[in-house]
């Protein structure tokens, strides 16, 4: 089966994004990492149950936190906890008076149009993102997979430049693609699951094929790491990569 056919197999609402919460450590990581404190006006958008807002209320002490989710039930949830939630596309959310957004949201139909709008924020706000910087943007701040975005942006010229500010090379080989998979996987994945190697293979898999499909792979070959993981996912699994290789 392809890797395509394998993640529809998966609950479409954890591979959409729409149910996966963030553990209570990554928001204390990314608050740390961002410097939050007592004068900031923290929004979450896309906060589900409202557990980064109560976090950054409760033990970072902010100004103001607010959370924005289109989710009914998870924002009648979240209205049990510390923070003042609102129910509404984030599309059509005022935050305009933020210093901190957290965004990790990976659907172009939501990036695209809230780009503008964190555009005309004002000058030194942060907002941030996981995984990847906002589009063709360089980060202020990287502690993969956690980027800080301050407003004004940073234009990237080059996937080439993004790449090197998000991981630190100029091309991705597979010791990169590994590190980088691992580095996600431990940062937003539950604390208590200890074999997540399977997870960490694919990942790798795909952000190495990635890399080599928009040109920033150091290799034109397969590396053999690359090639064995592939193997033994077709052979162990089932799951087929090989087809994502562009010639
Ligand atoms: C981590 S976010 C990202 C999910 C999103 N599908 C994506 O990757 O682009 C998940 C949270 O955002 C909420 N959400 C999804 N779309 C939204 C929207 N347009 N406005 C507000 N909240 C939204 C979900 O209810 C969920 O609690």
């Amino acid at each position: 089966m392809k890797i395509e056919e394998y993640l529809e197999s998966l609950p479409q609402n954890i591979i959409s994004g729409d149910d996966v919460q963030l553990p209570d450590k990554s928001f204390r990581e990314i608050f740390n990492f961002v410097g939050l404190g007592q004068n900031d006006i923290f929004y979450h958008l896309g906060c589900g149950d409202g557990k980064g807002v109560k976090i950054a209320v409760e033990e970072f002490n902010v100004k103001k936190g607010v959370g924005i989710d289109n989710d009914e039930q998870k924002i009648n949830l979240a209205k049990n906890t510390s923070g003042k939630f609102l129910c509404e596309d984030v599309k059509n959310a005022d935050f305009s008076d933020a210093t901190v957004i957290l965004f990790w949201f990976t659907d172009e139909k939501i990036i695209a149009p809230i780009m503008e709008k964190f555009e005309n924020l004002k000058p030194g706000i942060r907002i941030v993102t996981i995984w990847g910087p906002l589009p063709n943007c360089l980060p202020e701040k990287t502690n993969f997979p956690y980027i800080i975005n301050t407003v004004p942006f940073k234009k990237a010229n080059s996937l080439q430049e993004q790449l090197l500010a998000v991981f630190g090379v100029k091309c991705v080989d597979f010791v990169t693609a590994w590190e980088f998979a691992e580095r996600y996987t431990k940062a937003i994945g539950d604390p208590n699951v200890n074999n997540d190697r399977f997870l960490t293979i694919i990942q790798t898999l795909v952000i190495w094929i990635n890399a080599k499909n928009l040109g920033v792979a150091c290799r034109e070959e397969v590396p053999e790491s690359i090639q064995t993981y592939i193997d033994i996912m077709k052979m162990h699994f089932d799951i087929d990569f090989q087809h994502l290789l562009k010639d």
